[in-house]
């Protein structure tokens, strides 16, 4: 028996020794990342020094992230999948590259003294086969059958390419390493199909930029960007073909179904382990020091999503009684250990958890009588029908097409939407388009903008209150948008104040300027920090003449001169005690 702590030390260790620096995981919700929801894998913000900043811990990093993943959200039931997950990686910035990353991780999955001790046997792996006007990876095909892989076991694949997550981008050929997990003889032939072969680790090849006009562009560097998933290899090491069966989730999956009373079977198995994932995740979401609450947009919109669809596969397995924030608590418990903020905002997320919950139980049952009667009448749901079930019963459109499905009927999905503008409710672009994860923009207007908050930030300071510390920010091309801790709403002076003080620095042409130093040097310098945020021991500092100073990890631009004319278009409360300022360059 192995534990996941076990295996994540091992991982951690293995690549120490190979002279690899440990970073710490990054926040759930990217931190000043403005085109994502949430961080989706290792790579995310470590972006810049992929496309080339040097890292303030060398060229060699090793590290667990958390991550989220919606788009998985209708494959979880199954026996691999989840929205919320531990991955480690190891990733070289320009350092090594193919032939040592794949006998690295070949070491560490067959060497029983420093590794996993796997039978090779039982391994197989794929290959980027080409696509369009990139080649064949023959290269990794080579370094694999070198090291002594049986070429029967190794497969080509068009599909294996991975990043940009967004539009733009680090991007490259990947090659996926897969594990035998059937008791059954191992077929001499690797099949991809065969969902005997469980993927377990993901070597990326980076050394492709993504242009915003989509053509592919070499990288000043070539990167490797490896993740491994922690709770399926957990699985393996321990001979369950199943990751709900590994023992934090176990453990949960046992307690829900002490509370509902009604044994797991085959037939209620996936509404258990929904329950299971769906409530993990919204518990790392509202752990986070963000302080994200259920809502109808963003981040605030999937938490709503998650816990609404938790709530009711609840009731399917007949939990009558308040169930999600116990639930939680069993998580947290299970992972306070490695992740002591979710402790820290314990009391937080039992809140929001049990507010949510009370919010919809009172409108589901109705809701639910509604939607059988819908569906035992039409043929198809209607726009409209949809839209009542969305805002006067409280069901995510996402789950009013599920619910459909279950009962072999349609939903006018689009008519939906149209629908919704009308009324305004609720972000779709802001929710789908940004669910599916997206890089860091580094366009031109988005380094503006990322200046123009670091101003903005001091200006607060300066004008409002010295307390002020920055609780969250999203950028995209068009516009910022700055969370700070404040109680009361600015007033049209203030506001003007600041867009003056604003203006009258971005007029100086002041210099922007980095240097990096150790966290303690650049907090006692007094350079600003985010609020709640986790620092390296290594950071960036970012200078703007003698006016400000920031931890962060850019990019920027050089001068303020390039920003053109600062201003305010909104000022609104986002939860107690914080307020949210939008602001444009024109
Ligand atoms: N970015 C790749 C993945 O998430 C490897 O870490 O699979």
């Amino acid at each position: 028996m192995i534990t996941s702590k076990e295996l994540k030390n091992k991982f951690i260790e293995f690549f120490k020794k190979k002279d690899h620096q440990e970073i710490d995981f990054s926040p759930l919700i990217p931190e000043n990342d403005p085109t994502v929801l949430f961080t989706t894998a290792g790579m995310h913000p470590l972006v810049p020094f992929l496309l080339g900043q040097e890292h303030p811990l060398g060229k060699k990093i090793v590290g667990n992230q958390i991550c989220i993943r919606t788009t998985d959200i209708e494959e979880v039931g199954d026996k691999t999948h989840f929205t919320f997950f531990e991955m480690l990686g190891n990733w070289s910035l320009g350092d090594y590259f193919k032939k040592q990353a794949i006998e690295y991780a070949f070491e560490f999955l067959t060497n029983k003294e420093f590794g996993l001790g796997l039978l090779k046997e039982k391994l197989a792996f794929t290959c980027f086969s080409g696509k369009e006007k990139i080649p064949k990876d023959q290269d990794a095909f080579d370094f694999w059958k070198e090291i002594g892989v049986n070429e029967k076991r190794i497969a080509f694949i068009e599909d294996n390419w991975w990043g940009p997550v967004g539009n733009t981008g680090p991007c490259g050929p990947d090659s996926e390493i897969f594990y035998w997990t059937s008791k059954e003889e191992v077929p001499e032939t690797f099949d991809p199909e065969d969902d005997r072969w469980v993927e377990i680790w993901n070597l990326v090849f980076m050394e492709h930029n993504k242009k915003q006009d989509g053509e592919l562009e070499p990288l000043n560097q070539k990167n490797i960007d490896t993740g491994f998933g922690v709770e399926r290899v957990t699985a393996i090491l321990n001979n369950q073909d199943d990751v709900f069966f590994t023992e934090k989730l176990n453990s949960i999956l046992r307690f829900v179904e002490k509370l509902s009373e009604n044994p797991i079977n085959q037939a209620n198995l996936s509404s258990y382990k929904i329950i299971v994932d769906h409530i993990r995740t919204s518990t790392f979401i509202l752990g986070d020091d963000r302080a994200i609450i259920p809502s109808n947009v963003d981040q605030g919109y999937v938490l709503r999503r998650l816990i609404r669809r938790a709530i009711r596969h609840g009731t399917m397995l007949g939990i009558n009684t308040s169930f999600v924030s116990k639930v939680s608590e069993k998580i947290i418990e299970n992972y306070k250990e490695e992740f002591p903020h979710i402790q820290k905002n314990k009391t937080f997320i039992l809140e929001q958890l049990t507010k949510e919950e009370n919010r919809f139980k009172e409108t589901i049952v109705k809701g639910l009588s509604v939607f059988y009667k819908v569906i035992e009448y039409k043929e198809e749901i209607s726009a409209k029908n949809a839209f009542l079930l969305y805002q006067s019963y409280g069901f995510p459109i996402e789950m009013i097409v599920e619910i459909a499905k279950e009962n072999n009927k349609q939903v006018d999905v689009d008519g939906f939407y149209k629908e919704y503008e009308i009324h305004k409710k609720l972000s779709r672009q802001g929710a789908e388009k940004k669910f599916k994860g997206g890089l860091s923009d580094h366009s031109e207007n988005t380094k503006k903008l990322h200046t123009a908050t670091h101003i903005l930030n001091q200006a607060l300071r300066e004008i409002i209150s010295s307390d002020i510390k920055q609780k969250g920010s999203n950028i995209t091309s068009e516009r910022l948008r700055f969370d700070f801790n404040f109680s009361r709403k600015l007033t049209p002076e203030e506001l003007k104040k600041i867009e003056a003080r604003a203006n009258e620095v971005i007029n100086k042409d002041m210099i922007i300027e980095k240097e990096m130093m150790p966290l303690k040097e650049a907090l006692e310098s007094g350079a600003q920090s985010e609020f709640g945020a986790r620092y390296p021991e290594k950071v960036w500092v970012y200078t703007i003449g003698d006016f400000t100073k920031e931890i962060c990890t850019g990019p920027h631009v050089q001068r303020t001169s390039e920003l053109g004319y600062f201003k305010i278009v909104k000022e609104q409360s986002v939860a107690a005690g914080v307020r949210r300022i939008k602001a444009v360059l024109e």
